[in-house]
């Protein structure tokens, strides 16, 4: 039976009713309907709605609903009740009889879901931190074990300096040390409680509503009935935390599908993360990154999608808020799959070195040390580049890396040219001169390994 029978004379046209519900997606929300239900039901103690001894039978069936709820959250779906508040008040007349109508005594649907979505929210945050935490682990791992593994780094996708694999995977922890603290933010703002606020002037019964957000775990309690029923800047910072850290993913995907490329072949994927071609043989594609790499653009929609929905709604309750629901559920799902799954093909990965070497040093990525040296016997930094332009160019004409030119070639294009320009021009040497914080160096990286250690642990 729908909650708000009374009014009208007519039942609700089929297509209508499947249209408004929104049971088959927000069944996601009964636990946190029930252990809202619980505190309002304390709540209504306080003001002598309920006796202490209705308070504890409600109490009673709303925690066996919770366990029967938690053994099979599908069930509800065979109900035709209209929303998950409607099922879960349903249920607890079912239980407990007359007494279950008093519990909305006080209480809307506005201020309830409100409240809903900000538990969900809040225990949806915590399991997306740990898993950004557990890829930084991965990946701080995967860096401990890759220190002195040399590739390219690349701009504009044309080798440009050589990095090492380490590095790379510390630019990625970092990028999710930013997601993490830009969801400990969102956590934040987030943590303070609608309930009690009513439809959208407040509720009737004088409830110390500072005391129920405490009852639910919350920090504090909202100061504006209006605001707090209409307010869904959780689901719009939690949608652009999930954008951002997506993008970030996708990124991470692309860099992977292009190293395990024939073309690259800096990295052998696992067979576990990988899949075959149905016709050729010989194919392993790339398929765990690519849904990640692909998955973004569903978590950049909803966020558009929410935006779009919120922009130009009147205060204060609105059905267009119903619509916050689906694509939340679906972004947060999907960022917390893709985090796992990185970890997934991180844990799986092996870096092929000599190829990554061989890459790094083909490509003249040491051409800069040569304008540096250039640069340290007193030739301006501007000449130098010039000058060893011209010897790359020199070099790809005879199809050789610069430290294969002889000495004698060498000095053709700038006479301050010595012997010891060779040693400059290793990859180590490369590397070992980025020695300043943030850079190549094995110093600094082993001192970035450390510090994001310490961090995580
Ligand atoms: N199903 C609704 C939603 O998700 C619950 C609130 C309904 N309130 C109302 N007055 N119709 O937003």
């Amino acid at each position: 039976m729908a909650l708000w029978g009374g009014r009208f004379t007519q039942a609700a046209d089929g297509r209508f009713k499947q249209f408004n519900d929104s049971l088959r997606f927000d069944y996601r929300l009964a636990e946190q309907d029930i252990i809202g239900s619980v505190a309002w039901s304390k709540a209504l103690v306080t003001v002598n709605v309920l006796t202490s001894e209705e308070q504890q039978q409600l109490e009673t069936a709303l925690g066996a609903l919770l366990e029967e709820v938690r053994a099979n959250p599908q069930q509800i779906l065979q109900s035709d009740a209209e929303d998950i508040h409607s099922w879960v008040e349903g249920k607890l007349i079912d239980k407990v009889g007359a007494l279950g109508k008093k519990l909305h005594t006080g209480r809307s649907r506005n201020d309830q879901v409100a409240t809903d979505l900000k538990l969900w929210c809040k225990e949806q945050v915590l399991q997306l931190l740990s898993a950004v935490r557990e890829l930084q682990q991965a990946l701080v791992a995967t860096a401990e074990a890759n220190q002195d593994a040399v590739m390219p780094g690349y701009t504009h996708l044309q080798r440009a300096q050589p990095v090492t694999f380490a590095h790379w995977c510390l630019a990625y922890v970092e990028m999710l040390a930013r997601d993490e603290s830009r969801l400990q933010d969102t956590l934040k703002r987030l943590d303070v409680s609608p309930l009690g606020c009513g439809a959208l002037a407040g509720t009737a019964y004088e409830i110390d509503r500072e005391q129920l957000a405490g009852w639910l775990g919350f920090a504090s309690a909202t100061r504006n009935s209006l605001d707090s029923v209409s307010d869904r800047d959780h689901a719009l910072e939690l949608l652009s935390d999930a954008a951002i850290g997506m993008v970030h993913l996708s990124r991470f995907a692309e860099d992977l599908i292009f190293f395990n490329t024939g073309e690259a072949n800096f990295v052998e994927l696992s067979d576990r993360v990988t899949s075959g071609s149905s016709l050729m043989p010989q194919k392993k594609n790339p398929d765990a990154l690519e849904l990640i790499r692909g998955k973004c653009g569903r978590v950049q929609g909803a966020l558009t999608a929410m935006m779009m929905t919120l922009k130009g709604l009147p205060l204060a309750y609105n059905k267009d808020m119903q619509e916050d629901k689906e694509g939340l559920f679906d972004a947060l799902d999907t960022w917390l799959d893709c985090l796992h799954m990185s970890a997934l093909v991180l844990n799986g990965l092996q870096v092929k070195r000599p190829r990554c070497q061989e890459a790094a040093e083909q490509g003249y990525a040491n051409a800069t040390e040569l304008a540096d040296y250039l640069v340290a016997k007193g030739i301006p930094f501007r000449e130098a580049h010039h000058i060893v332009g011209e010897a790359v160019v020199a070099a790809i004409a005879q199809g050789v890396a610069l430290e294969a030119l002889t000495l004698t070639q060498l000095k053709q294009f700038s006479p301050v040219i010595e012997q010891d320009v060779y040693s400059i021009l290793s990859l180590q040497s490369c590397l070992d001169k980025r020695n300043a914080q943030g850079g190549v160096a094995p110093q600094q990286v082993q001192k970035a390994i450390l510090h994001a250690r310490q961090r995580l642990n």
